[in-house]
């Protein structure tokens, strides 16, 4: 059947475009994510260009273009702060994704409440939930604001139209994905729809110097809908890492305009919102069992932060012919890798055993400087030998078994000062550089091998 004119086919995943649907997406690899949608008409004129330039613009000075790090302003949560590289830039568009239920719209509502409380109009457009659902989460929050607005609203141009009314100093959007503009004729939450969205509100943000702030719906895959689409256009993506089981919560900054990307948030989820964790190291250790094989502690950097965290392995003799290697908050390849240096290195016969590898607390760690924790819980384990609970350890393994140095060797050690920790096992050429630590003994190690006999 011949289509008419002005039709297209886009991938949902990463907004590519084609006459015809395709199974699998050549651009992005994704399997049946084609989804018909309607060309848009270009629009004319200076909206035609977008984004950013929507005005005529001229060349500036370099030397005259104003400073912005300055004009940073306080969201009021330290932690949220934290991970935005030191507050809320105005101007700056920022998305928030995560599973549902983890915290996203209660933190945006606590954020819009410091803001307002701080004398700033906020605007919150709610697609999600009723004036009456937000009240009430609203009191359990403890909202007292007086300049919060809501807007139970999902028309893009019926929110910009308020928007020109309210004039607010900073805009919520709960969810991008249940807005719509009716210049486009695809369904709400499409990847062109989430684009255009994501599009006119940039312009906004920029054009007005007022930060907007879109909560985004996570898909199974784990992506933001039409994430490539959305992740560079927007200034700053945050993401809520880990699962709800437990108590605390982890915001990460995967991209960042502004400041450092990978930076952590760490808050705790109570019977009234999220607090923030001034310290997670003591979160992430807080259960780790006493004298329990398989368990060490490793000095992570996450971010501009460091943060100590408990890495578990359980090796066991496996009953397959493949055995299983399931890895949590770690890359499952470079534990394939891990176990290979083991098995090659050391002679420690890992292959055929079924391996477990979890980062206790829901954190994932992608440093290559936790590969020593690692490799220590998975010997800890084999061996069924407790690990001394006041010993830390962090280093990079490379293919021969060497231990490589990692940067900021001194912030982690002194982290592991800070909480108590006796030795730390490190890259020898990270022990050179470093300065003495009250209470801790630094020993720096070249090999897995010499890494494992101080530690066994
Ligand atoms: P919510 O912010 O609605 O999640 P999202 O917007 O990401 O879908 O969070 C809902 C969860 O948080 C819900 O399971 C209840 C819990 N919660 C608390 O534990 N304490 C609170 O004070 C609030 C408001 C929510
Ligand atoms: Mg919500």
């Amino acid at each position: 059947m011949a289509k008419g004119a002005g039709t297209i086919y886009v991938c949902q995943s990463c907004g590519k475009q084609s006459p015809k649907s395709l199974g699998r997406c050549p651009a992005c690899g994704a399997w049946n994510t084609f989804v018909e949608e309607r060309a848009r008409a270009v629009p004319k004129g200076a909206a035609a260009r977008g984004g950013l330039h929507a005005r005529e613009a001229k060349p500036v000075a370099f030397a005259d273009i104003e400073s912005q790090d300055d004009v940073r302003v306080s969201s009021g949560i330290t932690e949220f702060d934290r991970v935005l590289g030191g507050g809320i830039v105005p101007g700056s568009l920022v998305l928030i994704g995560g599973d549902p239920g983890i915290g996203k719209s209660t933190l945006l509502l606590e954020v819009a409440d410091k803001l307002s409380a701080g004398g700033a109009r906020v605007l919150y457009v709610s697609g999600e939930e009723s004036e009456r659902q937000i009240k009430m989460r609203g009191e359990r929050l403890g909202v007292v604001a007086e300049n919060l607005y809501l807007l139970p609203e999902t028309n893009l141009e019926s929110i910009f139209a308020e928007m020109e009314r309210e004039e607010p100093g900073a805009v919520i959007v709960d969810s991008i994905q249940t807005v719509f503009s009716s210049q486009i004729e695809s369904a709400p939450g499409s990847v062109s729809q989430v684009r255009e969205v994501a599009g006119r509100f940039l312009t906004f943000a920029k054009s007005r110097g007022v930060p907007v702030f879109l909560i985004g719906h996570v898909t199974k895959e784990g992506s933001i809908a039409g994430p490539k689409a959305l992740e560079h256009i927007v200034d700053t993506v945050l993401y809520f890492e880990g699962d709800r089981h437990h108590n605390h919560r982890i915001v990460r900054a995967t991209k960042n305009r502004f400041g450092a990307a990978n930076e952590l948030g760490v808050f705790e989820m109570t019977g009234a919102g999220l607090k923030p964790v001034a310290n997670p190291s003591e979160i992430f250790l807080q259960e780790r069992p006493e004298n329990a094989a398989g368990s060490v502690v490793t000095a992570c950097m996450e971010g501009t932060r460091p943060v100590l965290v408990e890495v578990q392995a359980l090796v066991a003799s496996s009953k397959y012919n493949y055995p299983l290697r399931t890895a949590q908050g770690f890359n499952a390849n470079r534990i394939a890798l891990l176990l290979a240096v083991l098995e090659k290195r050391l002679e420690l016969p890992l292959l055929n055993n079924d391996v477990f590898v979890n980062v206790a607390g829901g954190l994932d760690i992608d440093e290559p400087a936790a590969d020593l924790g690692v490799v220590a819980a998975l010997v800890s384990s084999y061996k069924n030998r407790p690990l001394d609970g006041k010993t830390a350890v962090f280093g990079e393994v490379g293919l021969t078994g060497e231990v490589r140095g990692a940067m900021q060797a001194q912030v982690r050690a002194r982290e592991a000062q800070t909480l108590g920790f006796k030795r730390l096992i490190l890259p020898a050429s990270n022990a050179e550089g470093l300065q003495r630590l009250l209470g801790l003994r630094v020993v720096g190690v070249r090999s897995v091998e010499e890494a494992l006999r101080e530690l066994f």
